[in-house]
């Protein structure tokens, strides 16, 4: 069926605080105001109905701020009396280990009134036990979504291409776009809407969270400079991206860069798949970890994102995901937010069809 022909796709002892009062999440929607919640009559319009989710760049600047719109009020909790995905199913198909991705989607199908299936390749053996194409014909006759974490982009775009539900990217040896829109949510939290010049400084590996951050420069305006080891650039057709829309990215391995960042992001070093080189890898980064000493040097309001997990001791240390400019917990939580704004917003018009 093509996406067309497809119908609008215990108690706490007295010493000791209640759990619950250390979540900003729950605190911040508690306060005596409340948050204004929404009715099935004031949601939004889904603005990507029944669209694939593979990149960044499948959303336009409009787009990206709705949905950005939508995570900034799920966050502070206007969604709660909504069930806007009630009787919809999304099937989570994983490759890779995942422990963010994967809750967050449960979860939030879960909080929007819908249903999660989260399948292993163990379980579904993708390209080797049955064609990719075969999956997400068989997938798309049960679900009405389907993410998938994978190692190569080429096996998102053929699930999308054979699926008529949208598919959502959980990551990809080349992309990972589900996580800017959370990373995103988190610097609008710091500096607001208009993020046009905001230096965004991406010290590391060229990997798929430096790829997907070159496209989100493209989207918003940031300049985004990349500091990597001479080898480990980004990749090649993503600078072309940002080439053909007339951005301009800063590529360099003087450390110096770091300076007077806005917003200073690290990944690992050795991403799912790359565990033969690590020796290597870990030979090419020395000196490009994140620690406590380089924050000093980004700009005095700066922040630093990681989306975790963390390889402590490599690109990072706790002194610095603990220091007072990280927000990578709240990054974390973001992928909740960020993620069930996306769903409603690819899945929102689609009614049951069952
Ligand atoms: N950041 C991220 O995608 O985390 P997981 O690999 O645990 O899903
Ligand atoms: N670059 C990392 C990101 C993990 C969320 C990887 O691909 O393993």
């Amino acid at each position: 069926m093509t996406k067309a022909a497809r119908p609008a796709k215990k108690p706490a002892p007295a010493t000791q605080a209640p759990k619950q009062a250390s979540r900003p999440r729950v605190a911040a929607a508690t306060k005596s105001s409340g948050p204004v919640l929404l009715t099935p009559e004031t949601l939004p319009a889904p603005v990507m109905a029944g669209r694939d989710f593979l990149s960044n760049l499948d959303m336009s600047a409009q787009e990206l701020r709705a949905v950005l719109d939508t995570a900034h009020s799920m966050r502070r909790g206007e969604w709660r009396g909504v069930r806007p995905l009630s009787g919809l199913s999304l099937a989570l198909v994983f490759e890779k280990a995942s422990l963010r991705t994967r809750t967050t989607f449960d979860v939030g199908m879960y909080q929007l009134g819908g249903h999660a299936i989260t399948l292993s390749n163990q379980e579904i053996g993708l390209g080797t036990r049955e064609r990719v194409s075969d999956v997400a014909r068989n997938l798309e006759r049960w679900v009405d979504g389907v993410m998938g974490r994978v190692y190569l982009q080429q096996t998102l775009v053929e699930l999308a291409e054979h699926a008529s539900v949208p598919v959502v990217n959980g990551l990809s040896d080349m992309l990972h776009p589900a996580q800017l829109l959370a990373d995103y949510q988190t610097i609008e939290q710091e500096y607001g809407q208009d993020l046009a010049g905001r230096r965004v400084v991406y010290i590391g590996d060229g990997n798929n969270l430096a790829n997907s951050h070159i496209h989100m420069g493209i989207l918003t305006g940031t300049d985004v400079t990349v500091v990597t080891p001479v080898g480990y650039e980004p990749n090649a057709g993503v600078l072309m991206d940002a080439v053909k829309a007339g951005v301009n990215v800063t590529l360099t391995n003087d450390l110096a860069a770091v300076e007077g960042a806005d917003v200073l992001y690290t990944d690992v070093w050795i991403s799912m798949g790359q565990e033969a080189e690590a020796d290597i890898r870990r030979r090419a980064f020395r000196g490009y970890q994140v620690t406590p000493g380089m924050l000093d040097t980004i700009a005095p309001g700066g922040i630093f994102l990681h989306c975790l997990p963390a390889h402590y001791g490599e690109e990072t240390v706790p002194e610095a995901t603990e220091h007072p400019k990280s927000r990578v917990f709240d990054q974390a939580e973001n992928r909740l937010h960020a993620q069930k704004a996306l769903l409603y917003h690819l899945m929102g018009a689609m009614k049951p069809r069952w």
